[in-house]
C-alpha cells in the first residue's frame, strides 16, 4: 500500500526483480500487477513470518540486494489520558513499526553480508526524528527505528552492506485512515 507501492512501481519500472510483503494478499496481488513481482502474503508481526519470507525471496531470487522495510502501523491520541489497559493494544505500534523490522532485518542481512553487498533501507519517520506531540508511541518506536539504523550502519561498515532511513514527512497514504485519526496540522502538508 501507500509507499510500498509507489516504491515496488518504482523499482519495477527500472527492472528490478521484486517480491512485495504485505498482509493484504488480494491489494498485493493488484500491485503486482502494476510492477511485476512474487507476492508473499504475511503478517510480519506472527510468529516465524520473517523468516518464512526471507526464504521465499531467496528461493525466488537467489539473493537479496535491497530491502525496503516499511511495514509501519499509525498510533495518535493523548498519552496521559489513555487507560494503562489501552498500551497492551498500542503496542502492536511497537510491534509492527519496530520489532518486526527488526526480526526481518536479522534474517536479512546476513545473506547480504555473506555476498559482500546489499542495501538496507528503513522507513522511519519525521515523528521519530523530532517527536510529535499526540503521536508518542509512533515517535518512540519510529525512533528506536532511527536509532538501530545507525547502529546497523557502524556495525556494518566495511561489509559492502550500507543502511539507509528515510524520513518522510507526511504522505498521502491510507495511512491516517487506518490509524482513525485524519492529519489536521497545517504544516508539513502532504506530498503524494
Ligand atoms: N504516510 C505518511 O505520512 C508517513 C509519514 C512518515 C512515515 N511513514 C511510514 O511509511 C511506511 C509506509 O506507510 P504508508 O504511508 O505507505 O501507509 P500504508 O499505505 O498504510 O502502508 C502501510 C504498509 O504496511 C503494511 N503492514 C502493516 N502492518 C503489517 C503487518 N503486521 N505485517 C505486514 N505488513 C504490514 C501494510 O500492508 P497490509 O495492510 O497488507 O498488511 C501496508 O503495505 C510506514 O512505516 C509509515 O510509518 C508514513
Amino acid at each position: 500500500s501507500g509507499i510500498g507501492a509507489a516504491v515496488a512501481r518504482r523499482l519495477g519500472a527500472q527492472g528490478w526483480r521484486l517480491v512485495l510483503s504485505g498482509r493484504d494478499a488480494e491489494r498485493l496481488g493488484r500491485v503486482a500487477e502494476r510492477a511485476p513481482a512474487s507476492v508473499f502474503p504475511a503478517d510480519l508481526t506472527r510468529s516465524g513470518a520473517e523468516r518464512r519470507l526471507t526464504r521465499f525471496a531467496l528461493d525466488h531470487t537467489g539473493r537479496v540486494d535491497l530491502l525496503v522495510a516499511g511495514a509501519g502501523v499509525g498510533w495518535a491520541g493523548d498519552f496521559t489520558a489513555m487507560p494503562p489497559s489501552d498500551l497492551d493494544e498500542v503496542v502492536e505500534v511497537v510491534e509492527v513499526d519496530l520489532l518486526s523490522t527488526l526480526r526481518l532485518v536479522r534474517q536479512v542481512v546476513p545473506h547480504m553480508v555473506e555476498a559482500g553487498s546489499g542495501r538496507v533501507v528503513l522507513v522511519g519517520s519525521l515523528a521519530g526524528a523530532v517527536a510529535v506531540r499526540g503521536e508518542a508511541v509512533y515517535s518512540a518506536a519510529k525512533a528506536g527505528l532511527g536509532a538501530f539504523a545507525d547502529a546497523l550502519r557502524y556495525e556494518l561498515r566495511g561489509s559492502g552492506v550500507a543502511v539507509g532511513l528515510v524520513v518522510p514527512g507526511v504522505v498521502d497514504t491510507p495511512f491516517f485512515d487506518r490509524r482513525g485519526v485524519p492529519y489536521r496540522r497545517s504544516w508539513p502538508g502532504p506530498v503524494p
